[in-house]
C-alpha cells in the first residue's frame, strides 16, 4: 500500500486484507538516509497500522538496484578497500532494519530482481553487482538471517512465469543454496497482461518453486486491462493505446480481467507451498502502472476508482469460497 493514512483506504484495507507490504517507504531510498542514519518513520506507521487491525507484514524490499542510494557506493572503485567498503555498508543496513522490524515482519525480499532479462545469468547493470558481483545476494540473505532467525527470507522477481527468466533466477538461487545462503523462498511478482501469461504457465512456476523445497509468495500480482508487445516495456514502443477515459474500458475488457483473476485463484488454492498472495496496489486509483510503460488509463486491482469491488472482486471472492 502507498499510504494508511488514507481512511477510505484503511476500511478497504481492514475489511478485505490480512497482510500489508509497503509500496514505497520501506525500501532504501526512504530508509537509508546514509550510512548508520535511517528514516524509520512512514513504516513504522504502517506497522503500526497493521498491529492495531492484526494485520501482518511483508517487508519489501531490502536490496534493489532501483532503489539502491549512492553513499552505498561511493568511494573509489579501483581503491583496494572499496569492495570490502560497500559489503560493510551493505551489512550494517540490512543488519540494522532487519533488526528494527523484528517479531514485526513474516517476511522480506531481501534481494530484489537479480536475474537478467537477457542472456546473461544476472542483471549486471545493477550497482549491487557492479560493485560486489553475485557476493551480493550472500551478504544480504546471510545479514538478514542473522539479524532476525524467524523471519522468512525470499528473493523476489517479475516474469517468473516465463521459462527462460525462471531458468535465470532459479540457477541463482540454486547455487546459493548450494553454498548455503538461507533463502526461505521465492517471490513471484506476477505483473501480468490481460491474456498473457497463462494460469498455467502461474502454475508451473509455482511448482518448480516447490519442487526445490522452497516456499511461494505471490508479492506483486496485478492484471493490466492491455496486452503489449515486449517493446512496450523495453522501449515504450508498440504500446497498446490508452482507453479514453477509466469510464470508457469495456465491460467485456474488465470481464476478461475477472475471468484472469479467478483462474488465478483457483491455482493459488491448490499450490503446494504457497502461502502469501499480495496485491500490488488496493485499488484503481492507485497504481504503478497507470505510468508505466506508458501514461494511460489503467484498472488492474480489484477495487474500481471509487474503491467499489469490480467484477475482477467477485471473481477472486467466488474462485476461493
Ligand atoms: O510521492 C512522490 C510525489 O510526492 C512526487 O511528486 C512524485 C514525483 O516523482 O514522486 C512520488 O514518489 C514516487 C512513488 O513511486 C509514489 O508514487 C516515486 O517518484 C517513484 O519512484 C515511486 O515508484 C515506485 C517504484 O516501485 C520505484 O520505487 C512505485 O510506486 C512502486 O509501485 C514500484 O514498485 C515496484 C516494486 O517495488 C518492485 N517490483 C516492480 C514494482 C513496479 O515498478
Amino acid at each position: 500500500v502507498r499510504d494508511v493514512r488514507s481512511a477510505p483506504d484503511a476500511e478497504l484495507l481492514r475489511r478485505h486484507f490480512n497482510s500489508i507490504t509497503a509500496e514505497n517507504v520501506m525500501k532504501a531510498t526512504t530508509i537509508g538516509v546514509s550510512e548508520g542514519v535511517y528514516n524509520y518513520g512512514p513504516a513504522d506507521e504502517l506497522v503500526a497500522f497493521a498491529r492495531a487491525n492484526g494485520m501482518q507484514v511483508r517487508g519489501h524490499a531490502l536490496v534493489w538496484h532501483q532503489t539502491a542510494p549512492a553513499w552505498f557506493f561511493a568511494g573509489d572503485p579501483a581503491a583496494a578497500d572499496y569492495r570490502a567498503t560497500v559489503q560493510r555498508r551493505l551489512e550494517r543496513y540490512v543488519t540494522d532494519v532487519v533488526t528494527h522490524f523484528r517479531g514485526q515482519v513474516y517476511a522480506w525480499d531481501v534481494v530484489n530482481e537479480p536475474a537478467s532479462d537477457g542472456s546473461t545469468t544476472w542483471r549486471e547493470d545493477s550497482p549491487w553487482y557492479r560493485a560486489l558481483g553475485p557476493d551480493y545476494v550472500d551478504i544480504a540473505f546471510r545479514a538478514a538471517r542473522a539479524a532476525d532467525p524467524d523471519t522468512k527470507l525470499f528473493i523476489n522477481d517479475y516474469n517468473t512465469e516465463f521459462a527462460g527468466k525462471r531458468g535465470r533466477l532459479m540457477s541463482i538461487v540454486d547455487a546459493a543454496l548450494s553454498r548455503g545462503v538461507p533463502i526461505d523462498g521465492v517471490g513471484h511478482q506476477l505483473h501480468l497482461q490481460l491474456t498473457t501469461p497463462t494460469a498455467a504457465q502461474v502454475e508451473q512456476a509455482l511448482a518448480d518453486t516447490a519442487a526445490r523445497g522452497l516456499m511461494s509468495h505471490v508479492t506483486e500480482l496485478d492484471i493490466s486491462i492491455y496486452d503489449d508487445p515486449g517493446s512496450c516495456s523495453a522501449s515504450r514502443t508498440g504500446c497498446a493505446t490508452g482507453y479514453p477515459s477509466y469510464a470508457e474500458i469495456p465491460a467485456s475488457v474488465l470481464q476478461t480481467q475477472a475471468t484472469r483473476y479467478g483462474e488465478l485463484f483457483r491455482v493459488f488454492r491448490r499450490a503446494q507451498n504457497l502461502t502469501s498472495v499480495s496485491l500490488w496496489g488496493l485499488s484503481d486509483l492507485n497504481s504503478w502502472l497507470e505510468t508505466f510503460p506508458v501514461r494511460r488509463v489503467q484498472a488492474p486491482l480489484l477495487f474500481d476508482e471509487q474503491r467499489r469491488p469490480k467484477p475482477a472482486f467477485t471473481a477472486v471472492a467466488q474462485s476461493i469460497a
